[in-house]
């Protein structure tokens, strides 16, 4: 069996300190390198400077003033800061704003059209209770993907969809009631209605 050779590479002892030495402060952190993001923010084209380490919430907020895009928890679990991406729901706190390069995206600023209210919105607040607000564009969101991507969804089908809301104040029966309003206005149907049906005795 061939023997393995040794290394003739001579071992980096790092230099004593001497005791009572101050230690040296860590370097500036390195600049972030800087870039662009172009995209469509609802319908309007976007071109700004950003550096590579900035989140879409934070862009989305302080860059272009979207101030419906809500910050909660800041780790995907609250989905406060929900937006659409391409059409598909995106936890903003997730993603980079470098990311969203090229795609188009919708805050609920883009969803009234010429100040009439979109569909999911006229809806929920037909059917829904008094709430903080707080969660609501988000839970919007999810709403229209729901709608524009399916004609007529299950009640299991919208209760996963807005799974990832965790709101203590809305009402999940509402806003179920909501997305079978808005399908049966967009779609001229009610959906699958049994479920919230129940709720409703
Ligand atoms: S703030 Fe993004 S999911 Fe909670
Ligand atoms: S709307 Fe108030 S906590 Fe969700």
């Amino acid at each position: 069996m061939a023997r393995r050779k040794r290394s003739t590479r001579k071992k980096v002892v790092p230099p004593k300190r001497a005791p009572g030495r101050k230690v040296r402060p860590a370097p500036p952190p390195l600049p972030k390198p800087a870039g662009r993001v172009r995209c469509v923010v609802n319908g309007k084209p976007v071109d700004e400077a950003c550096d590579s380490a900035t989140r879409l919430l934070a862009f989305l907020r302080e860059r272009l003033g979207l101030g419906s895009v809500r910050e909660g928890c800041a780790r995907g679990e609250c989905g406060a800061c929900t937006v659409l991406v391409d059409g598909r729901v995106v936890p903003a706190c997730l993603m980079l704003a470098c990311q969203a390069n090229g795609t188009e995206i919708t805050t609920v600023e883009g969803l009234a059209e010429a100040e009439r209210l979109h569909v999911v919105q006229t809806s929920l607040l037909d059917e829904s209770e008094s709430s903080c607000g707080f969660c609501v564009p988000g839970l919007l969101l999810s709403a229209k993907a729901l709608v524009d991507g399916n004609p007529s969804p299950s009640s299991e089908e919208i209760r996963l969809q807005l799974a990832g809301h965790l709101c203590p104040t809305t009402s999940c029966a509402a806003v179920e009631r909501a997305v079978l309003r808005a399908t049966r206005d967009v779609y001229g149907h009610a959906g699958d209605t049994r479920w919230s049906h129940r709720q409703r005795k």
